[in-house]
């Protein structure tokens, strides 16, 4: 059974006050100081059953203060996973089903009711099936190869694309029977939503934010194992930043361009410097070591045109104006810096190409 897509992700808000629905973040109450609220973690491989529709509940980020219990910060994170799950939709990467959602909260001072504004993350995988962490598999791969064979490694190496890529093509090889193709297929994925974050500006695809998923009661073997559909994708194009320095940003078009180039970092990375690296050097990384799965990435993420993220804005019911402008700004001047590292890709593999006609 799959979800039924005909209701779910139309952009408006939805009621979530149904147990059905798993919060995975309390709202902070008090003065926080610049910490985010505190995380309810959940690891996925923890994450029951399910249902169809149900899904984790995420409020939107807000800052109080103590006293007055004003509100100070608002951001707009659950609108950012909506939008990154209708573009993924709309390019056909997969991503878990998101829709706008309200909730009734009571703050444990006042004992006044509120609702509260956040998301749903529908939960795909079905009774019997499991998915199994990133952070779980490189673990694994950490304590039954690379230490076996002596080498060295950290937490920063579960960020770096050569060792997610080696250590889930051994548990693949490991845990199912899979055809090689089929791992190939699977690999190709981890490689396309890492363009996909690199494109849209995701800074936080850490371990714990993706996973392989089995379905042991698929009839056919090579169908019983594929990347979990993305989740937690709230920080592209801007949309975790505080709405006061959107604001502020927005003033000069040379503060955004620094802004996400120096922030909006690819969580996933390369050696040596494994994780948190630019968006550009992590494309032109994964071109010249997986060319086919990256240009594959590549063509999905240069499929969405201004006007078909426009077209996802416009379906935010109550997102901010500034956001709106932000995001796009964000994604224009990603996708001619992409498309810019793709030229010159070919530009350099025509280079050889004479070169080795010469010889
Ligand atoms: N759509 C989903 N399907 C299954 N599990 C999910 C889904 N969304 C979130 N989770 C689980 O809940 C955890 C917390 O959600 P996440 O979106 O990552 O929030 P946070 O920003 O707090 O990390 C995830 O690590 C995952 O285990
Ligand atoms: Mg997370």
């Amino acid at each position: 059974m799959s979800l039924d897509k005909k209701h779910l992700g139309s952009g408006r808000f939805i009621d979530a006050n149904y147990p059905d629905y798993i919060v995975v973040r309390d709202v902070h109450e008090g003065d926080v100081k610049g910490k985010m609220e505190l995380s309810r973690a959940v690891k996925i491989d923890e994450v029951e059953d399910l249902k169809p529709r149900r899904g984790i509940f995420k409020p939107m980020h807000e800052i109080f203060k103590k006293r007055k219990n004003k509100k100070v910060y608002r951001y707009a994170n659950h609108y950012g996973e909506y939008v990154a799950y209708r573009i993924a939709e709309e390019i056909g990467v997969p991503a878990c089903i998101v829709d706008m959602a309200k909730r009734k909260h009571t703050n444990k001072y006042t004992r006044k009711t509120s609702d509260i504004e956040g998301c749903i993350s529908y939960i795909h995988k079905l009774k019997g099936d499991s998915v199994v962490s990133g952070i779980t598999i490189l673990e694994e791969y950490r304590r039954e190869v690379l230490e076996k064979q002596g080498i060295q490694s950290n937490a920063s190496d579960n960020n770096n694309i050569d060792t997610i890529i080696k250590a889930v093509d051994w548990y693949l090889r490991k845990k199912s029977d899979l055809s090689n193709q089929r791992i190939n297929e699977i690999l190709k994925s981890i490689v396309e939503m890492t363009v996909f974050d690199c494109a849209f500006g995701n800074s936080d695809r850490n371990d714990d934010n993706w996973g392989i998923w089995f379905k042991p009661n698929e009839e056919d073997v090579n169908q019983r194992v594929e990347l979990y559909p993305t989740y937690d994708n709230e920080r592209i194009l801007g949309f975790m930043e505080r709405e006061d320095v959107v604001k502020a940003i927005l003033e000069d078009d040379d503060t955004i361009k620094r802004y996400h180039n120096e922030t909006l970092l690819s969580r996933i990375g390369f050696p040596p410097k494994k994780e948190k690296v630019n968006y550009k050097d992590m494309i032109k990384y994964l071109l010249d070591n997986y060319p086919e799965w990256t240009r594959s990435g590549l063509d999905k993420v240069l499929n969405l045109r201004e006007k078909d993220l426009e077209d996802i804005l416009s379906e935010c019911e109550g997102l901010e104006a500034s956001y709106k402008m932000f995001s796009m700004a964000i994604f224009k001047d990603r996708r001619e810096n992409i498309r810019q590292c793709l030229n010159e890709y070919y530009l350099k593999q025509s280079a050889k190409k004479y070169e080795g006609e010469e010889l």
